[in-house]
């Protein structure tokens, strides 16, 4: 998970990374008194969103007092900035700068390892400094399991040619970040710019911190406190709450089935059998796992059918330990339990069954005879039916 810069520079004062005092605010008015709790100005006021290049864009700005920072919020909230709308501003104290550098701790994949990358060239120019002069840009490699002590730390610093009068702030600061990375889990810990003031403090005035997702069950008190669904798919976020493995694509017709690997190949002959029937596509991903209950293909199905690209579904289940009779009886309560709901269900589906118990999957579907259900035996003559019930219900409409 992706933090915002208000989000990253919490978790550095938890850990007592020096920086400033902030305020993260979403209406001018709020900037304003924003302004005025952090002792009327100068502040800095700036776009909160996840992506880069928000100085460039217009949406970090000097406010000297409280009613220019309202100004600013004014100006700033509602931007696009690279096609993230602005929800909120940070009003942070404005800083002093004498210099400012870049360092980061990030995952090194290829290597197995962490890296540490450091620069006393910091600023909003890092890729550029990157290709331009990547000599300035020092690479540390950090051993995992020895972590950053302060003489690692002085290695990473010196390496970034970080001047010798802030190397021990700097050295403080870098231990503390890495206690942020390794405590917090972190696969990416940068700061851009990590500066220098006038009296030879380091400070950071912007942090980026990607959490590691899988760490999130040992964190749940910061991850459920920070996660964003503002820029989520309202279905996905629905289909989290529900467990349910789903991803929005931008097809209609609706996929289900039992297995990641299953779902996979079936979005492939979905998208395959679409070339022939005028190039429909997948509308989702939805894996309902291993134990295909009633309620689970309720859940399922109720999301699929809610998403209003959908014009077909294809459930397409292989019977392994959840046996496929079993999962015809979930698809047929599936349905009562959505009509009781009082869903009007219009769209047609198309449902493969086969493994274990297939055909006893198959007579059960058969007797419930509902008219929106319809059973292809094979995967590929399914994926040609959805597709062209997806084809046809489309040019009807
Ligand atoms: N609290 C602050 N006090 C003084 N100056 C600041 C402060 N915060 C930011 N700045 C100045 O604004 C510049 C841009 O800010 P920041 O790094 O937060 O945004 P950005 O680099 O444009 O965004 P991103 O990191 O998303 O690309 C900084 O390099 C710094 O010169
Ligand atoms: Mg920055």
């Amino acid at each position: 998970m992706d933090l915002f810069e208000w989000q990253a520079k919490e978790l550095f004062a938890k850990h007592a990374v020096p920086t400033t005092r902030q305020v993260v605010v979403s209406t001018p008015e709020q900037a304003r008194a924003a302004a005025e709790e952090l002792g009327g100005g100068p502040v800095m006021v700036k776009a909160q969103v996840k992506t880069g290049g928000r100085g460039k864009a217009g949406g970090v700005k000097f406010a000297p007092d409280a009613a220019a920072a309202e100004e600013h919020a004014r100006a700033i909230l509602g931007m696009d900035i690279k096609g993230h709308t602005v929800h909120t501003v940070l009003v942070s104290e404005a800083a002093d700068i004498g210099e400012e550098y870049y360092f980061s701790f990030l995952l090194d994949r290829a290597n197995r390892a962490y890296l540490a990358m450091c620069s006393a060239e910091g600023g909003m120019e890092i890729e550029q400094l990157a290709v331009e002069k990547p000599d300035a840009l020092a690479r540390v490699p950090v051993d995992p399991v020895a972590g950053v002590d302060a003489a690692k730390a002085r290695e990473i610093v010196e390496a970034g040619n970080l001047p010798a009068a802030v190397r021990d702030e700097a050295i403080d600061v870098v231990v503390k970040l890495w206690g942020v990375f390794t405590a917090e889990e972190a696969t990416l810990v940068e700061v851009n710019p990590l500066v220098r003031t006038p009296d030879d403090r380091v400070l950071a005035l912007d942090g980026k911190v990607t959490l590691d997702d899988n760490a999130d069950f040992r964190h749940k008190d910061v991850h459920d406190a920070y996660r964003d669904n503002s820029a989520t798919d309202p279905l996905e976020v629905r289909a989290k709450e529900k467990g349910l493995n789903y991803v929005k694509l931008d097809g209609v017709v609706g996929i289900i089935g039992n297995g990641a690997g299953l779902v996979m190949s079936t979005l492939d002959v979905v998208a395959y059998a679409g070339e022939k029937h005028g190039g429909v596509k997948p509308a989702n991903f939805l894996d309902i796992g291993g134990g295909a209950s009633a309620e689970v293909m309720a859940n399922g199905l109720e999301i699929i059918l809610s998403d209003p690209a959908v014009r077909s579904v294809f459930v397409n289940v292989f019977g392994g330990i959840t046996a496929c009779d079993a999962v015809a009886n979930g698809i047929v309560q599936a349905l009562q339990m959505l009509e009781s709901r009082g869903e009007s269900l219009t769209k047609p589906l198309v449902v493969r069954l086969d493994g274990n118990n297939a055909a006893e999957g198959r007579r059960i579907l058969s007797e419930a005879a509902h008219p929106l259900v319809e059973q292809v035996d094979t995967m590929d003559g399914a994926a040609d039916r959805v597709a062209e019930l997806a084809h046809t219900t489309g040019s009807a409409a």
